[in-house]
């Protein structure tokens, strides 16, 4: 089970990696570029529609792409999981999302965030090739060279019209202004998982794995071994030492002054001071497990006679004097 998408600029490498996931994890891969390119091949009016707007590197309108999107995920393989590639891409396209999971009951597991530099971006979309037939998506610069076929297939590959320069550019500028706030959106609803989007092709597809299946864990089951300091912390029989403490700390820095004699001398003495009331506790939580609160009452009384009480005030005694 794997319900996630992957955000990303134009060339980040969506594509690439959603069929690397797809291959492992037997969930398609849900790609609404392709599926529009799909009906522009095809000649639909959908497609009529749509072509002209890609051509230009706008965005193709909501609707449109909703209504695909909403096809696909009800076909039989998408059951148990998809990689949503390119959608959503503003804002009122996630609200629909949103909507239509919570309607088929497949919520987001995560949104991944390809990172990768503008430079890179500019390279690897200028050098793109793609299989018509299986859609694997090649680049020049890492095919063997004088190669233009598929390797699965055999069949010439084919450069996107989108993929000219002056397009490209436009392309990373819708993205700016129009995809990137979903990173935000995202982030507050504790989704995203950002992913370093440049290195080998198996490196990011590990960094991916990793990001898709790290299960964040709920802030209720999230437990701490506790320090030692912690733990004591924890005792109500020790919160009663916190001024001695601080008296040591207070000791601890005035020692740098020109007193510094005088003061460190009551650092014994406040060690003392924490210690008794801990036994005082002690005493008063035995007297409570035996008998009814009046006897845990009379016993705290007891206690708070104890020398220990006296022990606890020397150090301010001590202080007046000098
Ligand atoms: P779409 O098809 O979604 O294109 P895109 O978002 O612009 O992204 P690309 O497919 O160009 O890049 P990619 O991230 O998939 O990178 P890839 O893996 O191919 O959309 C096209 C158009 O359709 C839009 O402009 C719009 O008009 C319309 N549209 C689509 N969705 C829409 C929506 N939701 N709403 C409205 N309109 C929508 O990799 C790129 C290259 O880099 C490849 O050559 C690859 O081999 C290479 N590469 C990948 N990874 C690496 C790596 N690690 N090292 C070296 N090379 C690498
Ligand atoms: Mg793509």
């Amino acid at each position: 089970m794997m319900r996630i998408v992957l955000l990303g600029a134009p060339g980040s490498g969506k594509g690439t990696q959603a069929q690397r996931l797809m291959g492992k994890y037997g969930v398609p891969q849900v790609s609404s570029g392709d599926l529009l390119r799909d009906a522009v091949a095809r000649g639909t009016e959908l497609g009529k529609q749509a072509k002209s707007v890609m051509d230009a590197g706008q965005l193709v309108s909501d609707d449109i792409v909703l209504g695909l999107i909403r096809e696909r995920l009800s076909r039989a393989d998408a059951a148990n999981g998809f990689i949503l590639d390119g959608f959503p891409r503003n804002i009122d396209q996630a609200n629909s999302l949103n909507a239509l999971l919570e309607e088929i009951g497949q919520p987001l597991d995560a949104v991944l965030l390809l990172d990768v530099r503008n430079e890179t971006l500019m390279q690897r979309l200028a050098g793109r090739r793609i299989c018509p037939k299986c859609g694997t998506v090649y680049n020049i610069h890492s095919l063997p060279a004088g190669a233009t076929t598929c390797e699965k297939d055999g069949t010439e590959l084919y450069q996107r019209p989108d993929d000219k320069e002056e397009v490209i550019g436009k392309r990373l500028a819708v993205y700016d202004q129009q995809t990137k706030p979903l990173i935000e959106h995202y982030s507050k609803l504790g989704l995203l998982r950002k992913v370093a989007g440049e290195g080998e092709l198996e490196e990011v597809s590990e960094r991916m794995e990793a990001a898709a299946l790290a299960k964040p864990v709920p802030a209720s089951k999230v437990k701490v071994t506790k320090t030692p300091a912690q733990a004591k912390r924890k005792n109500p029989a020790v919160k009663s030492a916190k001024p001695a403490a601080k008296g040591a700390s207070k000791a601890a820095s005035k020692a740098k002054s020109s007193k510094a004699k005088t003061k460190t001398k009551s650092k014994p003495k406040s060690a003392a001071k924490s210690k008794a009331p801990a036994a005082k506790g002690k005493a008063a939580r035995k007297s409570a497990k035996k008998s009814s609160k009046a006897a845990a009452r009379s016993t705290k009384k007891a206690a708070r006679k104890a020398p220990a009480k006296k022990a606890a005030r020397r150090p301010t005694k001590a202080r007046k004097k000098k």
